[in-house]
């Protein structure tokens, strides 16, 4: 089947057409396209995401997107698409709150031939509200101009599953490392579509932490990208001098009894070690950074081997826009290799926010029939 994913949690505009087939242990992906617009630039500016000027981009990127993406599929045909009124004023109904993309929905897509897909998904949350009620009512309102069925995702089900993107397959149970800007979790899935939250954080998530200490450092946004750059330098030049570090970070809740993590106090201690400092120097941030990431790392990893030790899984997947992290990457996979547990460890690109993974998730709750229209933008929706 042919699916159209939409996904705007928060600061990446992403559509996706997949054609699915495939039973829900082994499905199987074809991405006939995929296109996707980031606002890193225009939010680093100020340091982070701001949801209404995000929800704005939104508006102004995504019918852009799409068109792209019905082009590379070759299913844009442009043709006189006769819509009657009432069809009309339900449109402008779903859009109502969406100005902005109302009237780029009515140039451009009332034009089109209705193309040849059978559902449309959305991400409906976890995310920022605002944004997120673009992609929805977005996908209603072409729902309601092509009669197509439209589906709700779970954003952090997407990451969870975003290694089916490219041809993995889950062996259940299986066990997840969820690390993203909003997210910290360590997710069991005894079986497909079904979750179990084992441990969570207790204040910033990951990503939330590198990005205020990136902050702290005087470093651009999004944060962790800059302070791998910086953690990876030093290494190298550690390396080659021989040097000592300079600081040392805590390593919170590593032995707590449970499977919870704590972020905040690191990004504190952090921020009093720079305010100790007279003058920081370039060398002085890239000492931190490496420390910071090595701390951030050790903590993960140890907790996802405990959990590995108790709950068995047969799979590990590591996701979420901080799993593109070169060097929590490296020790995950030293750790399955040493668990013996096989890794889903999505390239990059797939880390970070996309419509594919959306799409994925899409299919797998179309097959098991859970897949419900979405009612609303839920931004603390979990697994
Ligand atoms: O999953 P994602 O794209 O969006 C959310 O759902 O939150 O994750 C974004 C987060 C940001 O906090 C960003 O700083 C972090 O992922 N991130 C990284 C790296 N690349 C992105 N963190 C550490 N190292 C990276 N290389
Ligand atoms: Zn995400």
């Amino acid at each position: 089947m042919k699916i159209l994913a939409i996904e705007t949690s928060c600061d990446e505009t992403a559509i996706a057409l997949i054609d699915a087939t495939g039973t829900i242990l082994k499905p199987k992906f074809k991405i006939l396209g995929d296109a996707l617009h980031s606002q890193v630039a225009l939010h680093e500016q100020y340091g982070g995401v701001f949801p209404m000027m995000a929800k704005r981009e939104h508006q102004k990127n995504i019918i852009p997107l799409l068109l792209h993406v019905l082009k590379k599929a070759k299913i844009l045909t442009k043709g006189k698409y006769i819509i009657n009124k009432s069809l009309l004023a339900k449109i402008k109904k779903i859009l109502a709150r969406e100005p902005e993309l109302l009237v780029e929905f009515e140039k451009h897509l009332l034009a089109l031939a209705k193309p040849n897909i059978d559902a449309i998904v959305v991400t409906e949350g976890p995310g920022l509200e605002p944004t997120l009620w673009v992609g929805i009512n977005f996908a209603l309102a072409l729902g309601k101009l092509w009669d197509i069925p439209v589906y709700g995702v779970n954003h952090m089900e997407g990451h969870f599953l975003s290694p089916l993107v490219e041809g993995s397959h889950i062996t259940y149970p299986a066990l997840s490392l969820l690390i993203s800007g909003g997210h910290t979790e360590l997710v069991l899935s005894p079986k497909p579509l079904v979750y179990k939250i084992l441990g969570k954080t207790r204040d910033d998530a990951v990503g939330e932490a590198f990005d205020k200490v990136a902050r702290i450092l005087g470093l651009p946004y999004p944060g962790g990208p800059a302070i791998s750059r910086l953690a990876d330098q030093a290494r190298k030049e550690l390396r080659i001098k021989n040097q000592e570090l300079s600081f040392t970070l805590p390593r919170p809740m590593l032995h707590s009894k449970d499977l919870d993590f704590s972020f905040s106090g690191l990004k504190t201690a952090v921020l009093y070690t720079v305010q100790k400092i007279e003058n920081i120097t370039n060398e002085n941030k890239k000492s931190l950074a490496k420390e910071f990431e090595d701390a951030v790392t050790e903590v993960l990893v140890y907790k996802t081997a405990k959990a590995i030790e108790v709950h068995k899984p047969k799979t590990l997947i590591l996701a979420g826009g901080v799993s593109a992290n070169k060097n929590i990457r490296k020790e995950i996979q030293k750790l399955a290799k040493k668990q013996k547990v096989k890794l889903l460890l999505p390239k990059q690109k797939l880390s970070t926010d996309n419509a594919l993974m959306i799409g994925v998730a899409g299919y797998l709750n179309i097959k098991s029939k859970k897949a419900k229209t979405p009612k609303k933008a839920n931004g603390n929706l979990s697994l």
